[in-house]
């Protein structure tokens, strides 16, 4: 049994088979409909629950038809219609659950709330997004990537703006998997100090700058997100900050020719990304979007041994 909770607790062999199975699975099946299961069925006879403490479109949608066509069943509850919170320990709600399914993805609000599920399991539980990071999009962005531009160990990538969850998933991805990553930022807004701690002793190739501009020279792929996540209440003050951080057509400039553009969504029109990048024509967001079944099907075996 594996847990899926962050991109830096696998080897970068472990990633490859990961984003080679999800890659070949969104082939097999690229004419059939998207309710129909894959021929295999691999999850046949088990049970997967889908646990959020937060709001989603993306990740549940996405668990729930890449579950299915894995030919497993699958449930979603929301944290607030649980236990959580009124008094039973995250530890044994983790231990009653795992006497009834065979795998759980949560959205937990604080990372620390997804490490104690995890230790107290005994089913592989999946990270749907914390506060801290989102792996489940970043491999989904990785096999976007790659299918534009080539194995990301060549790429130059720029995120732009909050040096949030996402991002730092994103660090985590180029220490293992390769590939150089400029983080512009303000000051106020790196990414958190642990994370780029690691970055610099597994010598991943990250920098972190306070120009969007420098951040963005010569990139293969710029990526921004929300400036405000969901664990954020500082709304004025973010506004504030991220606003010379928007991705826009003058800051694609600086960029290297037919960069493509990436955003986990949901987005803010016009506020971190305006709708000429969003909806131009080197934009992924969709793309993406879609690749978040192919890559959590791929994530799901591997923490089955399949
Ligand atoms: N990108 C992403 O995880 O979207 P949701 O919050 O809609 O799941
Ligand atoms: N950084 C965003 C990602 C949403 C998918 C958030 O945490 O709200």
């Amino acid at each position: 049994m594996t847990h899926f909770l962050d991109i830096k607790d696998f080897t970068k062999p472990a990633l490859r088979k990961i984003l080679n199975e999800a890659a070949r699975r969104k082939k097999v099946r690229a004419h059939l409909p998207k309710g129909e299961a894959d021929i295999d069925q691999p999850l046949k006879g088990r049970a997967i629950a889908l646990i959020f403490e937060r709001p989603s479109t993306r990740t549940r949608f996405s668990f729930e038809m890449g579950v299915r066509q894995l030919g497993g069943e699958v449930f979603t509850v929301s944290g607030a219609e649980m236990q959580l919170g009124r008094g039973e320990t995250i530890a044994d709600t983790a231990r009653v659950v795992s006497r009834y399914v065979d795998g759980v993805m949560i959205r937990a609000a604080k990372h620390e709330t997804l490490l104690e599920f995890a230790s107290a399991a005994t089913i592989p539980v999946v990270n749907g997004l914390t506060n801290y990071t989102h792996p489940c999009q970043v491999l989904a962005d990785v096999q976007t990537l790659e299918e534009r531009k080539g194995d990301i160990s060549k790429q130059r990538i720029a995120w732009i703006g909050d040096g949030n969850n996402v991002c730092a998933s994103w660090i985590e991805a180029v220490g293992v998997l390769g590939g150089s990553l400029k983080v512009g930022c303000p000051t106020e807004l790196r990414p958190r100090h642990e994370v780029l701690n690691w970055a610099t002793q597994h010598k991943a190739d990250v920098e972190v700058l306070v120009s969007a501009e420098e951040a963005v020279a010569h990139a293969d792929c710029v990526i921004t997100d929300a400036w405000v996540s969901m664990h954020n209440d500082d709304v004025a003050s973010r506004h504030n900050l991220l606003k010379p951080y928007q991705v826009n057509e003058a800051l694609m400039l600086h960029a290297a020719k037919e960069a493509m553009f990436m955003h986990c969504l949901p987005a803010h029109r016009n506020e971190e990304v305006t709708n000429g990048v969003f909806d131009g024509a080197h934009s992924a967001v969709f793309d993406e979007a879609e690749n978040r079944v192919h890559a959590q099907k791929a994530i799901l075996l591997s923490c089955f041994g399949k």
